[in-house]
């Protein structure tokens, strides 16, 4: 007799808990990032390391550069929409729909947004999102499956393959486990105090997400390793936690609510575990609706 194992999914307490994260440490991103963007940086030859929005801009056009001259693009956890706007900006004749599960990130996305860009922003769950199958040629998520459920993100891959037509291209840039040997000692205790801090399951697995694409209709054309390139905008951690908490604790004399707490932390170990290179990587990943 075979065993069926249901897939993880999107709960509502899963979506509830996200919110109040989102709600609760947004505004506190600005200290990151002036233009908002909610993810790590790209470095390359030529930049300097010090200016981490350019390097977080970086990480915009690396990610979405294949999708310049693509018609329509879904951006699957688009934050208050960082990484759409650098896109629509770049690529006329590109428009680009934004999707987040916070509606808070919604309306500070529509506001930030100059009039007549092409790009909109919906509020709604990237596992099941209102959208009719291949109404898109290209799909990317940027430091946001990482929440979906499972250590393969299968929920999140197969609406990624259902949105895109065939020959459309999917991007996702995120910190993987590269292996799915389990985590012992500090490690593990890491890991799951970097899931509950960011309200995730698990950090993706790079097999499993690697299988999960095969099984969802998808044919891997890029597997990156661009950890020593994130590693530059990641050593900005304890600088900006350092200054973020001189200005909140003694300047305005704030009491940091958990979830703010959290936000702090949690990028901080993630450091910490990205110096176990073995376990940890940030990849790119590119992969083909077939
Ligand atoms: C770390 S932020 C990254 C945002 C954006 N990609 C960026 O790089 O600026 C993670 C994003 O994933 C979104 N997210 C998490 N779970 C989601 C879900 N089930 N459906 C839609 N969006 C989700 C969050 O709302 C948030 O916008």
């Amino acid at each position: 007799m075979t065993t069926l194992v249901p897939e993880p999914r999107v709960t509502r307490q899963d979506v509830e808990a996200m919110v109040r994260y989102y709600v609760e440490s947004g505004p506190d991103y600005q200290t990151w990032s002036p233009g908002f963007n909610m993810h790590f940086g790209y470095w390359e030859a030529g930049m300097n390391p010090l200016r981490r929005e350019a390097m977080l801009e970086r990480m915009n056009r690396k990610v979405t550069e294949s999708f310049e001259g693509c018609e329509n693009v879904v951006d699957l956890g688009c934050g208050v929409g960082a990484t759409a706007r650098s896109l629509a900006q770049r690529s006329s004749g590109t428009r680009v729909t934004g999707v987040t599960v916070v509606p808070l990130q919604v309306a500070r996305a529509l506001e930030m947004t100059p009039l007549g860009m092409a790009v909109d922003f919906w509020e709604g769950d990237y596992t099941h999102t209102r959208f009719s199958g291949g109404s898109f040629d290209g799909a990317y998520a940027i430091e946001s499956f990482c929440h979906g459920p499972g250590r393969d993100k299968a929920a999140c891959l197969r609406e990624a393959g259902r949105l895109l037509r065939r020959g459309g291209q999917f991007v996702m840039a995120d910190g993987f486990l590269r292996t799915s040997e389990p985590l012992v000692g500090v490690l593990a205790k890491c890991h799951e105090r970097i899931c509950e801090c960011w309200s995730m399951d698990s950090l993706p697995v790079l097999p499993d997400v690697l299988a999960g694409l095969r099984e969802n209709g998808f044919r891997v054309t890029g597997v990156e390793d661009i950890s020593w390139r994130v590693a530059f905008s990641v050593a900005h951690v304890p600088f900006v936690t350092a200054r973020f908490l001189v200005r909140e604790l003694i300047g305005r004399r704030s009491r940091l609510s958990r979830e703010r707490r959290n936000n702090l932390l949690a990028p901080l170990l993630t450091g910490v575990v990205g110096l176990a290179r073995r376990h940890f990587g940030y990849y790119i990943l590119r992969a083909e609706k077939v």
